[in-house]
């Protein structure tokens, strides 16, 4: 009896696991020149539905909040380096969590979200969702000053995301109208965890 209890805890322990998804290495070089990308950058709000590959889905998350160095240290900067913030991936086959350490998606829920990322009609387009989250209880100090940081530090992700996608020829765009009771259980979020914004990536229309 006892060893069957063990196999069908492995049997779920291994399935659940087998959710996740592994990343390719991101592409650390290459792109296009800076005054080129930032030539380029706008807000995009029409989207194509064809899928990004899961190489430009690496190269996306490490260039908007990947580790860069051997510190741990990231391609954006935070301030007194809290890294509050984690990056919530709404994609048709469900709802992850970038683990930058680990270059993997995270599972979170196998449901399709991405229409509950925004308020706004073009939502439902866009084949990526990237949802930034602060969790508060990595900043120390007051609760006001709290949300003052994280505002700033994704700030700072928010346009690596952009410049990325302006490099990739992608569009993009940031996004504070969000219906946060809608999308927050969505995402199985904490009470101390706060979106702070959210961005649609994906071939222009
Ligand atoms: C913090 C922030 C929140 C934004 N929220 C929204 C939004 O909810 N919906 C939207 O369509 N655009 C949103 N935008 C995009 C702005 O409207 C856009 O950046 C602005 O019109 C300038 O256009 P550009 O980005 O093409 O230069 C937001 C931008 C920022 C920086």
């Amino acid at each position: 009896m006892k060893t069957f209890l063990i196999s069908i805890a492995l049997f779920f322990a291994i399935n659940l696991t087998a959710q996740n998804i592994e990343l390719p290495q991101p592409e650390r070089t290459g792109g296009m020149p800076l005054m080129e990308a930032l030539n380029n950058r706008q807000t995009i709000r029409s989207f194509q539905t064809k899928e990004l590959t899961q190489q430009q889905l690496s190269n996306l998350l490490w260039a908007a909040w990947g580790i860069n160095r051997e510190s741990g240290k990231r391609t954006a900067p935070s301030a007194r380096n809290f890294q509050e913030t984690d990056l919530y991936v709404l994609l048709k086959s469900g709802v992850y969590l970038y683990d930058a350490s680990k270059n993997q998606l995270t599972f979170v829920s196998d449901k399709d979200e991405r229409e509950y990322a925004g308020t706004q009609d073009f939502i439902k387009d866009a084949t990526v969702q990237l949802v930034l989250v602060a969790d508060l209880d990595r900043i120390s100090g007051g609760s006001s000053g709290k949300l003052n940081t994280a505002y700033i530090d994704a700030g700072y992700i928010s346009q690596n995301i952009y410049l990325w996608c302006a490099s990739e020829g992608l569009g993009t765009g940031a996004r504070a109208m969000i219906n946060h009771d809608e999308l927050g259980p969505r995402l199985k979020l904490d009470s101390n965890q706060k979106i702070i914004l959210a961005h649609s990536i994906g071939y222009e229309n």
